[in-house]
C-alpha cells in the first residue's frame, strides 16, 4: 500500500481551492520583509530560475528574480553552477508537467555535487497535492516547496530551507489576497507585463487554474495606473495588461469601474502600446470593443480563446457561449476595430467529442481564419469535473485531429501574413533577430513577428518596416529609412 504523506504537512487541497467565500480581499502593502539574517545573503551567491507556461508565470518569475536581487544574489544562466535554483512551473497539461519531472531528476544528479545548493519548486504544480506527495515520496532532494500565494514570503522561506534538513513546504489553498510593492526584475527593457487581477473563477470543466491560483481578485486602478507611469518614464514602450480574464476586471469592486474603464485610463498616460490576456468570449463588452477602437495605443489584438466550434462541447467544457454568439462577438469586433488580427486557442478530444463535433471546430477555423493559434489535445486534471468524465476517444484519434486542426490553422495562418505584402507597417524594434545577418526584429501592432533590416540604432523605436516576404509565422522586411 502508498504510504499516506499528507499527514506531514498542511499541503495544499483542490477541495479547498475550489472554495469561494464572501470575505473582502485583502490588499497587504506592507508584507514584503526581508529578514536580517538574509539582508545581505546572496552577496557573491548566485541564482537560477526557470519559468514554464503562461505569462502569470513569467511575471512572477520577474517577482522572484527582483526579491533575490534584493538580497544581493546576481542570476546566472548555468544551471548547475548556481546556489539557488527555482522551478517556475505550470500545471495546465500533463506534458507540462512531465518536464518539470525531468528537470528534477537533472537536479539530483546536481545536488549529489553541490549538497549546499538551495534547490526550490513553486508555481502552480507547488498547488497540487497529487504533486507534493511525489516530491515527498521521490524527490527527496528537494528544498523547498511554495505555492502561487507565497511569493513575497520567498526570503523567510530561503532562510527556513538554509537551515533546515527538512524539505520546507509553504502552500496555501486560499482564495488569495494581492500582495503590492513586492519589488520586480523584467526581463525586457522595452515590455513590460502588468498584473491588473489575479486567480480566475470561471472553472471551465478541463481547467485546473481557477483551483492553483485562487479567486479572481482585481487589483486598484491607482496602483496599476502608478505602475504604468513608472514603467513609462522608465523608457518602457509597451504594456501587457495581464489577468487569466481580464473581462471580469472590476467585477469584484464596490464601484462601477470596468476593465473598458481601466483600458481608457491606461490610453490616457500616454504609453505607447497597450495589449491585454486573456479575453473569454463570454463577457467581453461592446464598451470594450469601442475602447480598442477609439485609442491608437491599444493594440489591434485580440486573443480569443474558442476552446471549440460544437455547442455542445462548449456546454460540457462551461463555457456560457455558443458557437453563434462566438462568431457574433468575432464579427462585432472584426467590423469595429481597424485591421484587428485575432488569436484564439483550440481544444481538440474534449472527452467523447465525436469526429461531427470536431468538424465543427474545423468550421469556426474557416469562419473566424485566425491569424494565428494555439491548439492543444486535452489532457484530463485530477480535480476538475472533465477529469471525471469517462472517454471513449483513442490517443491515435485525438492526434489525428489536431494534426488536421493544425494544417488547417496553419493554412490560415500564412493566408492573413499574405495580406501584409507590400504594405507599410509600423515594428517596435526589440533587438536582433535569430536569424542572425545583423538582422533586426520587432512585433507589429497586430502582434506578428517581422525580421527586417535596418539600422541598429533604431533598437528601442517604434519605425515604419516595407513587408517584403510573408511566411506562416513571421513577415520578413525593409526599415523605410
Ligand atoms: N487540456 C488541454 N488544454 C488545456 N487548456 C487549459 N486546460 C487544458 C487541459 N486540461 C488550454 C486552453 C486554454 C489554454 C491556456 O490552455 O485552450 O485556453
Ligand atoms: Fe481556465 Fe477557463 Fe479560467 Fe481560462 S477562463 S483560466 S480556461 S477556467
Amino acid at each position: 500500500m502508498e504510504k499516506d504523506y499528507t499527514k506531514y504537512f498542511k499541503g495544499p487541497s483542490l477541495k479547498e481551492a475550489k472554495h469561494r467565500g464572501k470575505e473582502e480581499v485583502k490588499i497587504l502593502k506592507d508584507e514584503f520583509v526581508i529578514p536580517e539574517a538574509m539582508k545581505n545573503a546572496g552577496e557573491g551567491k548566485t541564482y537560477y530560475i526557470k519559468t514554464y507556461g503562461c505569462q502569470a508565470n513569467e511575471r512572477d518569475s520577474e517577482t522572484m528574480r527582483g526579491i533575490l536581487e534584493s538580497m544581493g544574489y546576481q542570476e546566472t544562466k548555468a544551471m548547475d553552477q548556481a546556489d539557488v535554483v527555482l522551478l517556475n512551473t505550470c500545471a495546465i497539461r500533463e506534458n507540462a508537467e512531465l518536464k518539470v519531472f525531468g528537470k528534477i531528476g537533472d537536479l539530483k544528479r546536481i545536488k549529489r555535487d553541490r549538497p549546499d545548493m538551495i534547490f526550490g519548486m513553486c508555481g502552480c504544480m507547488a498547488q497540487e497535492e497529487e504533486v507534493i506527495a511525489r516530491l515527498l515520496q521521490k524527490h527527496p532532494h528537494t528544498d523547498l516547496i511554495f505555492g502561487t500565494h507565497n511569493i513575497h514570503r520567498l526570503p523567510e522561506l530561503l532562510h527556513e530551507a538554509m537551515m533546515s534538513k527538512e524539505m520546507v513546504i509553504e502552500v496555501w489553498s486560499k482564495e488569495g489576497d494581492i500582495v503590492e510593492n513586492v519589488p520586480a526584475s523584467r526581463e525586457n527593457p522595452l515590455k513590460a507585463w502588468v498584473n491588473i487581477m489575479y486567480g480566475c473563477d470561471k472553472f471551465c470543466t478541463y481547467c485546473i487554474v481557477p483551483y492553483t491560483r485562487g479567486k479572481e481578485r482585481s487589483r486598484l486602478p491607482k496602483d496599476i495606473l502608478h505602475e504604468v507611469e513608472e514603467l513609462k518614464a522608465s523608457g518602457y514602450k509597451e504594456i501587457t495588461l495581464l489577468g487569466q480574464n481580464v473581462n471580469s476586471y472590476g467585477k469584484d469592486f464596490k464601484e462601477a469601474y470596468s476593465f473598458a474603464d481601466l483600458m481608457r485610463d491606461v490610453a490616457k498616460t500616454g504609453i505607447e502600446r497597450i495589449r491585454f490576456t486573456t479575453s473569454h468570449p463570454w463577457d467581453f463588452t461592446d464598451e470594450m470593443v469601442d475602447v480598442i477602437a477609439e485609442y491608437e495605443n491599444i493594440m489591434p489584438f485580440v486573443h480569443l480563446p474558442v476552446q471549440s466550434g460544437n455547442d455542445e462541447v462548449l456546454k460540457l467544457m462551461g463555457r456560457k457561449y455558443n458557437a453563434a454568439s462566438y462568431k457574433a462577438l468575432f464579427d462585432k469586433i472584426k467590423a469595429k476595430i481597424p485591421h484587428v488580427s485575432v488569436s484564439t486557442d483550440i481544444i481538440v478530444g474534449f472527452p467523447n467529442e465525436t469526429e461531427e463535433q470536431f468538424q465543427d471546430t474545423l468550421k469556426m477555423v474557416e469562419y473566424c481564419q485566425y491569424d494565428n493559434a494555439y491548439t492543444f489535445i486535452y489532457s484530463p486534471r485530477a480535480g476538475t469535473p472533465a477529469a471525471k468524465m469517462e472517454d471513449n476517444v483513442d490517443l491515435k484519434v485525438k492526434e489525428e485531429r489536431l494534426q488536421r486542426l493544425n494544417e488547417t490553422v496553419n493554412r490560415y495562418s500564412l493566408a492573413q501574413n499574405k495580406k501584409y505584402l507590400g504594405q507599410t507597417v509600423k515594428v517596435l524594434v526589440e533587438g536582433y533577430s535569430k536569424k542572425g545577418n545583423d538582422m533586426l526584429m520587432g512585433y507589429t501592432d497586430t502582434q506578428k513577428l517581422v525580421n527586417f533590416s535596418g539600422d541598429p540604432k533604431h533598437i528601442g523605436e517604434i519605425v515604419e518596416v516595407e513587408i517584403t516576404d510573408a511566411k506562416t509565422w513571421s513577415l520578413n522586411g525593409k526599415i523605410c529609412e
